[in-house]
């Protein structure tokens, strides 16, 4: 490995009014180095990395690339400079190619006395997709026409380029499947054996552990520590790792621990013969006190059914039904005590122009008021137990969704169905980007609704998810249904692997 120093920060603070996001952080990134940066929810992580590519300035500090000091004003130029990053939240714009998303900004490479050639940019563009190993996106297409996966292949698409020398992906993988994943971990092994600084944001320890080749762990806005990957292949590195980034120690237990895959005889929620889509026929009794889990590549067709258990698709064919009624819409699965979690925080999860207590008592406003008044106290109250039950790192209930750090948004959003009791969750990625500690709690309280008789459909991209809490697990590929697995306690990612490729 080359010690050459890539990118230093000397001293940087940034403070959002009372909120101290970063203290005084000083830190160097190398090159020919993969750098995973670790910390809980909240701990400053995107913010030290949106001020190294250009979308944030720091309160103070200093910064240094490549010997010279460094201060961009956009992303833009920092990338122009060979600084990029993949941001944590979606960042596309809508209504435009994905040729038009991926140069949006650098249209000047293609302009010949002043106009630019479309089929130009559609051809490089088209090129790099392919390079990437994602050819079945087409670069005239519109960008509205593909899923949130491939827009954040398109985004590191966007983000890389022969220049590129530190590239940042901030906690990406979540957004990713099982082959996405694999792209993405192939290129940043190829950028770092080219020499360059990669800086690798993610909660998934296995994943950390063996993508990275170094490690800086931060909490509550200070570097506590590094190690090199010799203390990261120690015995007790993760325990050790753990405890740096929380300050104290974390109990083992971490999914459902029983084997009890017995539930209530009444059915919670059925899926009849539901055509839409791509998806031909397809029927799905979930019980009370059950805890269904449906897993596969993202592309499968799992999301499009916890959408359409909630409502959300148009169906050719079949029925929704709960007691007995048919769901057709949202509102009414709302009303009939279904909650849903979408994978899609920022668009269809949360309201980010509100307050955390407004965005949790939500789905509760039928249940609160009373004829036209709602109790501002039972609002408040509400907001606050979801707010300590799930560690919200915040000033308190007022402060706005879109100032949260992306892990304790999705705390939110899982937090509002809970505060509303629904009986029947379906759980898109529920614990995406949710750091270790607040994870179990979450683990524990799905085990916790299963006894209490609620009826649960986990939708998850990791098996170990699905493997550690599910009674059963519903593969699908192709928009099938192809293997179902019963909870055991040796059923490991292997036996499941079979079915999901
Ligand atoms: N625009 C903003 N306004 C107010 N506070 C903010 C803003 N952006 C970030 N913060 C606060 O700064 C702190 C650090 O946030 P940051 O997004 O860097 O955390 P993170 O380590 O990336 O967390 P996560 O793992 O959840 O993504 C948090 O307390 C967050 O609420
Ligand atoms: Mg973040």
């Amino acid at each position: 490995m080359s010690s050459e120093v890539v990118i230093e920060v000397r001293n940087m603070v940034k403070n959002f009014g009372p909120t101290r996001a970063l203290r005084g952080v000083d830190v160097k990134f190398y090159a020919g180095q993969i750098r995973g940066l670790v910390g809980e929810n909240g701990s400053g992580k995107s913010t030290i990395t949106s001020i190294i590519s250009g979308m944030q300035k720091a309160t103070s500090g200093e910064m240094f690339y490549r010997g010279q000091p460094w201060n961009p004003s956009t992303m833009v130029e920092a990338q122009e400079k060979g600084i990029s990053m993949v941001l944590q939240e979606a960042n596309t714009i809508p209504d435009c190619t994905v040729a038009e998303n991926i140069f949006a900004g650098r249209f000047d490479e293609f302009s010949r006395f002043g106009l630019v050639s479309m089929k130009k940019v559609n051809e490089a563009a088209q090129k790099m997709l392919d390079d990437f190993g994602i050819s079945h996106i087409r670069a005239a297409d519109s960008i509205n026409k593909y899923g949130f996966e491939d827009r954040k292949l398109i985004e590191i698409v966007r983000c890389v380029s022969d220049d590129t020398r530190v590239f940042v992906v901030d906690e990406t993988t979540t957004a990713l499947s099982l082959e996405g994943r694999n792209i993405l971990y192939k290129l940043i092994h190829k950028m770092k054996d080219e020499g360059k600084s990669v800086i690798f944001i993610s909660h998934d320890m296995d994943e950390i552990l063996e993508q990275c080749t170094d490690l800086t762990v931060l909490r509550d806005g200070e570097i506590i520590g590094h190690l090199n990957r010799a203390e990261m292949d120690a015995p007790d590195a993760v325990q050790r790792i753990r405890y740096m980034m929380v300050g104290r120690e974390i109990g083992e237990a971490y999914y459902r621990e029983d084997y009890d895959t017995s539930h209530l005889p009444e059915v919670a929620l059925e899926l009849e013969d539901l055509s839409f889509g791509p998806i031909e026929h397809f029927s799905l009794k979930l019980h009370r006190g059950e805890i269904i889990g449906f897993g596969g590549l993202s592309g499968c067709g799992m999301h499009e059914i916890g959408r359409a258990a909630f409502g959300l698709e148009k169906l050719r064919g079949g029925r929704v039904l709960r007691n007995g009624r048919e769901i057709t819409n949202c509102h009414q699965a709302i009303s009939e005590g279904i909650g849903y979690i979408s994978k899609n925080r920022d668009r269809e999860a949360l309201i980010l122009e509100a307050s955390i207590g407004e965005n949790i008592v939500m789905p509760s406003l039928p249940a609160l008021s009373h004829a036209t008044f709602i109790s501002p106290r039972a609002e408040r109250d509400m907001a606050r137990k979801e707010i300590e039950s799930f560690r919200i790192k915040c000033s308190g209930g007022r402060q706005w969704v879109n100032t949260l750090s992306g892990g304790n948004k999705q705390k939110v959003s899982f937090g509002k169905w809970t505060a509303k009791g629904s009986d029947v969750l379906i759980m898109d990625c529920p614990t995406r980007g949710v750091d270790i500690g607040v994870k179990q709690s979450m683990y524990a309280l799905i085990a916790e609704m299963k006894k209490q008789g609620k009826a649960i459909l986990l939708i998850s991209e990791e098996m170990a998810e699905l493997i550690g809490m599910a009674d059963r697990i519903i593969v699908m590929k192709d928009f099938k249904v192809s293997g179902e697995l019963e909870r055991r306690p040796d059923l490991s990612e292997t036996d499941m692997i079979e079915y999901v490729i």
